[in-house]
């Protein structure tokens, strides 16, 4: 059979409420088309974030109800342990409420000033909690991994000459070398099984313990699997173990792969460190058998854990992105090819070229096909990127919107749906029009800002 059907039945169902096209243009304006401002009940298919968004299986609810709510030692943080161990063979689990928790407390004892922590590319916590300790966040991705067009397999892989070139120039300055599975912030493009291990040799050859940003573990694995050569065979949890088997220690969102509401959790090796760490962790999130979370909430990561790397699952998750990139593709709509694990990512400075970066082409796009469609997706450019820090305004590298799927939440009619908004967006496209920042505040300015129509 030649269709890859959805690999799970539907128990239990959120309705959607219908809105129509009037209603979707007051609510936009009246949240000053800002999409982060409407209430996601007003949303029909909402893609702003594959975190914490996803479906939980009967198995996890049924979890959730031997959860152990006490405050230190609970059987919901050993099952917890020991899910995480069997794919990730570190000697410190330490759980936290998200991934930036764990990023938080990682960098309290990492960062500082004058520190650098290279990667392939830092995700926006990852680089906010290395700037807020005075370090700062350098990105070695390779050159492909920049480019929308690139069909390289690997597009997140560590540009290796770059990342020595950088160890022997700064050596005294970095405390620890990082990789993100998938890149996120490059399209959730993967990294693969041998630059994991060449990033990690080289660090180890530095002295510097190497560390993963693991959220997107299982998409990333489900790419080595099925592209890198003499992985086919091999099982998802064979090629995970491997990928953390060279790590001195991991960060984790649960609200990623492992199918988690909220969750997450630091990982480390060495003795010492897990101390201190355990000692900001007591201090700022909880005792280190709960972290920030409930004893329910151990137990749904540890049975996600066990889901989250079936291949009837993977197959299923990443060919959903692909099926849509191949549709726009095929539209002529500029896409990030290959398809990433968790979001499908459109250039709208490219589809829109009307409209000037500075008039937020990609905001355009978000705006409109919400107000066509009621999808919610998430601009990821000159709104996002443009202020810089000494008040001036410049064109962010790129102009994106991204897409990005909550797992087992969305159908394939909902995919169909989309594709057909970008035909319908495709006829009407050259009359849309830019838009303004009336209103912003200092920092972070496109979660809150107002915009109004040009
Ligand atoms: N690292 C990566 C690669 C991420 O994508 C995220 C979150 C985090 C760390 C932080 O984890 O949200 O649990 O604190 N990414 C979400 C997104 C928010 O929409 O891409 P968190």
């Amino acid at each position: 059979m030649k269709t890859i059907i959805e690999p799970f039945r539907i128990k239990s169902v959120e309705p959607i409420r219908l809105t129509s096209r009037p209603e979707r243009e007051r609510l936009a304006r009246e949240a000053g088309y800002n999409l982060f401002g409407l209430h996601s009940d007003d949303v029909l298919i909402d893609l702003l974030t594959d975190s914490g968004t996803g479906a939980m299986s009967s198995l996890q609810w049924a979890a959730v109800m031997q959860g152990d709510e006490s405050y230190a030692g609970s059987p919901s943080f050993f099952r917890f342990e020991a899910a995480v161990q069997n794919l990730m063979p570190f000697k410190h689990i330490i759980p936290t409420h998200q991934g930036r928790a764990a990023e938080a407390i990682l960098f309290s004892i990492f960062g500082g000033k004058g520190r650098r922590i290279p990667s392939n590319t830092h995700f926006d916590t990852t680089r906010g909690n290395i700037e807020a300790s005075g370090a700062t966040g350098d990105d070695l991705v390779i050159a492909e991994g920049k480019d929308p067009q690139s069909l390289h397999p690997f597009k997140g892989n560590m540009d290796l000459a770059r990342l020595e070139a950088y160890l022997a120039e700064h050596h005294a300055e970095v405390p620890l070398v990082m990789i993100t599975i998938t890149n996120n912030a490059g399209g959730g493009q993967p990294v693969s099984l041998a630059n994991i291990r060449a990033v990690a040799d080289l660090a180890h050859r530095h002295g510097k313990p190497f560390v993963i940003d693991g959220c997107r573990f299982a998409e990333n694995a489900w790419f080595i699997k099925t592209r890198e050569e003499g992985q086919a065979e091999r099982s998802i949890p064979e090629i995970v173990r491997d990928c953390f088997a060279v790590a001195d220690g991991m960060t984790m969102s649960a609200k990623k792969d492992a199918f988690g509401n909220i969750g997450g959790w630091l990982a480390l090796n060495d003795d010492d460190l897990a101390e201190e760490a355990r000692g900001h962790l007591i201090r700022t999130e909880g005792f280190p058998t709960y972290g920030g979370l409930a004893g329910r909430d151990l137990d749904a990561l540890a049975q996600g854990l066990v889901e989250i790397v079936d291949e009837d699952y993977l197959r299923y998750r990443i060919r959903t992105h692909q099926y849509i990139v191949e549709r726009l593709d095929a539209m002529g709509v500029p896409v990030v090819k290959p398809a990433g694990g968790h979001a499908v990512f459109i250039d709208a400075r490219a589809w829109l070229s009307h409209i000037p970066p500075l008039e937020y082409p990609g905001q355009a796009l978000a705006v409109a096909l919400y107000e066509l469609a009621g999808v919610r997706s998430c601009e990821i450019g000159t709104a996002m990127f443009g202020r810089q820090p000494d008040g001036s305004e410049k064109p962010a590298a790129m102009d994106l919107v991204r897409l990005a799927f909550p797992r087992r939440t969305y159908t394939q009619s909902h995919a169909d749906y989309i594709v057909e908004a970008f035909e319908e967006l495709a006829a009407t496209k050259d009359a849309l029009r830019g838009y303004r920042i009336v209103k912003e505040p200092k920092l972070m300015r496109h979660f809150t800002c107002r915009f109004e129509k040009l």
